[in-house]
């Protein structure tokens, strides 16, 4: 790596845009990629300082409103151990590692999203008060988790989908190529904010990189997936010249 360096905290934002670009004309090394999650760490910090996202799900869970959560890709149960006690919490991830303790005592599936949705939604219609989708980070599968999301999702409860909001376009590879990653999920988003569909959407500014909410959904309401897929393909098309350009475009919708 070349030996340059910067003081994240003292450095301008705009140094440290400068400095993930000279970061990533850089051979890959373990060291590039391990500078290159400093800055999108701090730029993550610097976007969203008021915020995270582990704070906006816990107040939902203590809300005592949700009665029973869906959470699609879990990895340790960072996010899952919030759900209370009480709570018929389900958790959805091939390759979970549950590193705490889970108050709720979940319904655990070993499953691809796809899979779960497949062989479970009968069993679910209707069911889930809260559900957070925070699996693959490919545009086209997390649209699919929100289609298949409707149909277990209880009247009047909320879907809440992570990695919407991306600090670098860096992080938006369709395939992992940083540590910070948020893939292209921002175009799944997109392709729900549609003024024809019977729901409501915000983009909430929640460290490290954005939550999507759509709530007020009509409970009868099933889009066509190729109406999805065409509104995915659309945002793909879509280009931006830095990361500011895009969120502001995202929070305008
Ligand atoms: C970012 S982690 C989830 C973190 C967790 N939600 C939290 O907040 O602590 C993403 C997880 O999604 C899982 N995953 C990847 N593809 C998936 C899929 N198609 N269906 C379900 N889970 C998936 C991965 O195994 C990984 O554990």
């Amino acid at each position: 790596m070349a030996q340059h360096s910067i003081n994240l905290k003292t450095a301008e934002t705009t140094e440290l845009r400068s400095f993930e670009a000279m970061l990533l004309a850089q051979p890959k090394s373990p060291d590039v990629a391990s500078a290159l999650m400093k800055i999108h760490d701090e730029l993550a910090a610097r976007e969203f300082p008021d915020l995270q996202y582990q704070d906006y799900l816990r107040a939902r869970h203590d809300s005592g409103k949700v009665g029973a959560y869906l959470e699609v890709g879990v990895r340790w149960g960072d996010a899952l151990k919030l759900a209370r006690p009480g709570c018929k919490a389900v958790g959805v991830d091939p390759a979970f590692d549950i590193k705490v303790p889970l108050p709720s005592a979940p319904e655990l599936y070993a499953q691809l999203s796809d899979d779960f949705f497949f062989e479970h939604t009968e069993r679910y219609t209707g069911f889930f008060d809260l559900i957070f989708l925070d699996g693959l980070h490919e545009a086209r599968q997390t649209a699919k988790d929100i289609y298949h999301a409707l149909s277990v999702l209880k009247p009047g409860g909320e879907i809440l989908v992570h990695d919407v909001l991306p600090i670098s376009l860096a992080i938006t590879t369709p395939s992992q190529k940083t540590r910070f990653w948020t893939g292209n999920v921002w175009q799944a988003a997109y392709a729900f904010c549609d003024r024809d569909m019977p729901l409501k959407w915000e983009f909430v500014d929640a460290a490290p990189s954005g939550l999507f909410r759509l709530y007020d959904i009509d409970p009868a309401f099933r889009p066509s997936r190729a109406r999805i897929m065409q509104r995915v393909a659309e945002a793909g098309a879509m280009t931006f010249a830095d990361a500011p350009a895009l969120l502001g475009f995202l929070r305008g919708l």
